[in-house]
């Protein structure tokens, strides 16, 4: 019987590949970990844990797990929690003590969870735990994201004040704004209730700062297949939220930290670009030159293009998505790679030749100035294609 508490992991918060499953540890199989925050939750910790129990009791019986994650509640709900696991064998609690937050209170549960899906829940009843089940069919189906929104069919808050609603939409606006490539994808970017597959977040070094543990997960996980499902945020019954304007800040601290992140592969990419043009040039040079081979300019400027375009790929193969193609190995996929990055800056060329014409002919734009304007643009176009298609891209670093 499991009444010690769990060891909190320390270190990165990174999530192991292998859940006790793929291990082989059959005795231990579990499917789903359901990791539930506290801080002062000691008057719904009972009544949750009681209905999480009886519903998964149905839906996955012995193939599951409750993880109680409390940040040294004042109101000792970590221990009220302990004092239930005789009853829910399904049940383990974990008390942080020198770290406090919710989003890295979920990560360090899942840390330690054994399940192959990872969800998390708040632990004041106010997200309908018989939502569940619908998350669970997506997971089935072969989502790698299944989330609880406010913001589609069947969903919706309960009795929020105009300004509470306005600032939600707001924050979701904002992020809009700020991480579109993240933030466009999900309907209700700011829930606390969803769960992900273990496999798309694996390995993956998570940074989140104050609650938004969603958008954390969405931009640096590999997630290809979102599925979500309505639901009515409840009123509390007991307790009261946490959430004050520090929140507000950290969730601006976040944006910010994950745009860098993403911006970081664009500066590689713009990088490897420049020593494209000074292979480009230098090529150009040594073949048509009068003074080195004297080649026709277009049949030199062609294989300088290439041996630029063959160039960017090995250092932005290594460099810019070197974390991507090492989990893309062998020759085979490599090859595969050179030539969609080869099509793709083909096209970009194409690209750059007819915008400069444009720039230059329709807009009357000095020569140099339309060039760089058509490469600037181009170079936007062979990161963003390169990104999804060369490189399949659908996380950030
Ligand atoms: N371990 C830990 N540490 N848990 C925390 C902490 C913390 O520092 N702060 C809050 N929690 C727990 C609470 O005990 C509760 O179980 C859950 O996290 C949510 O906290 P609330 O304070 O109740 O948040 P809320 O109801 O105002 O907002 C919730 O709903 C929003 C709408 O979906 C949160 O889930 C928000 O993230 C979400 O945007
Ligand atoms: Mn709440």
């Amino acid at each position: 019987m499991n009444e010690s508490l769990v060891p909190v992991p320390t270190g990165l918060l990174q999530i192991s590949e292998s859940s006790t499953r793929e291990r082989g540890d059959q005795e231990n199989a579990l499917k789903f970990s359901l990791v539930l925050p506290t801080y002062n939750e000691a008057g719904n910790i009972a009544e949750i844990v009681k209905i999480l129990s009886q519903l998964l009791d149905g839906y996955l019986p012995g193939q599951y797990e409750l993880i109680v994650v409390d940040d040294n509640s004042p109101d000792q709900t970590w221990k009220l929690a302990l004092e239930l696991t005789p009853d829910y064998p399904q049940l383990r609690v974990m008390r942080r003590v020198d770290e406090k937050g919710l989003s890295t209170a979920v990560i360090r549960g899942w840390q330690v969870a054994q399940g192959e899906i990872l969800g998390v829940i708040d632990a004041d009843l106010q997200h309908p735990p018989e939502v569940l089940g619908q998350l669970l069919q997506e997971m089935e189906k072969g989502a790698d994201l299944a989330l609880a929104s406010r913001h589609v069919e069947g969903g919706g808050v309960s009795e929020w004040s105009i300004i509470r609603r306005f600032l939600s939409r707001g924050a979701q606006m904002l992020g809009l704004l700020i991480l579109p490539e993240v933030i466009s994808r999900l309907s209700d970017p700011m829930s606390g209730y969803f769960m992900v597959r273990r496999s798309a977040i694996a390995g993956k070094s998570l940074s989140p700062v104050g609650y938004k543990i969603l958008i954390e997960v969405a931009a640096r996980g590999r997630i290809r297949w979102i599925a979500e499902a309505g639901y009515v945020f409840r009123e509390r019954q007991a307790g009261e939220s946490k959430v004050t304007w520090k929140q507000y800040i950290e969730y601006i601290q976040h944006l910010l930290r994950l745009r860098l992140s993403i911006s970081a592969r664009f500066i590689q990419f713009c990088l490897v670009g420049l020593s494209g043009v000074v292979v480009d040039m230098g090529f150009l040079y040594l073949l048509s030159d009068p003074s080195t081979l004297g080649l026709p300019l277009t049949r030199s400027k062609i294989i300088a293009a290439e041996l630029a375009i063959i160039n960017n790929f090995i250092w932005n193969d290594f460099w810019t998505f070197g974390d991507i193609a090492r989990r893309q190995p062998g020759k085979r996929q490599r090859l595969k790679r050179l030539i969609k990055f080869n099509i793709i800056c083909l096209v970009g060329l194409i690209l750059n030749v007819l915008l400069l014409n444009v720039f230059f002919n329709v807009f009357n734009l000095n020569r140099y100035i339309a060039n760089l304007l058509a490469i600037g643009l181009v170079t936007f176009f062979n990161f963003w294609f390169n990104l999804k298609l060369s490189w399949r891209v659908t996380e950030i670093k």
